[in-house]
């Protein structure tokens, strides 16, 4: 059991900042498929949903949205590396443009996962972005073409992202810090 009386969070992104990151994201992802017929915007869940609610906001652009999820770290702070897919997209895309939206790559077990599963699809182009990234944590050679925030190896939450599946609700993004058993 989780006891989420014992750890404070520290702001880590405000709010306003992951606002004008998004907004820069949103213009790079229009200008790079400016042309595109339709784009279907691919999400991780769960971490993701906010991000994605942000951003497909500010495409200027035909988009279509799916989702697919992945097995999660089972409520505890360690990448399980063994990666399953729990819901896959409900639609094709095949010849497609797609916009993979990740919360964050800690080792890049998730996206190496995901991103060889959509590819053997052959969507036409596929660009992959990413809130936040950690490279220090990294064990596989996978990245983001687009990334919000590089973040040093700290566990964080807000923003879509949680633990134990508590403080999705945030609307920045703070680091878990535990208390000492005297609470300081
Ligand atoms: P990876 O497979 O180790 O790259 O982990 C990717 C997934 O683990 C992300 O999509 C998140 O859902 C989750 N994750 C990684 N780092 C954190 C964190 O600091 N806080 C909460 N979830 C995280
Ligand atoms: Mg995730």
């Amino acid at each position: 059991m989780i006891d989420h009386a014992s750890y404070v969070i520290e702001d880590l992104v405000s709010a306003a900042a992951i606002d004008a990151r998004v907004k820069e994201m949103a213009v790079e992802i229009t200008q790079h498929f400016r042309d595109t017929d339709k784009l279907v915007v691919i999400g991780l869940l769960r971490g993701s949903f906010m991000f994605i609610a942000d951003l497909v906001r500010l495409l200027d652009l035909p988009v279509e949205v799916d989702f697919i999820e992945t097995s999660s770290y089972n409520d505890t702070m360690e990448s399980s590396r063994e990666v399953r897919i729990t819901k896959d997209l409900r639609g094709e895309i095949e010849g497609q443009d797609v916009l993979v939206v990740e919360d964050i790559v800690d080792t890049g077990h998730t996206l190496n996962h995901v991103l060889t599963l959509l590819e053997s699809r052959r969507p036409a182009r596929m660009l992959v972005c990413a809130l936040l990234d950690k490279p220090s944590r990294r064990e596989t050679d996978v990245r983001a073409d687009l990334v919000g925030f590089e973040i040093p190896d700290k566990f964080v939450v807000g923003y879509g992202i949680d633990y134990a599946q508590r403080n999705r609700n945030l609307p920045h993004i703070g680091a878990v810090r535990f208390l000492e058993p005297d609470g300081q």
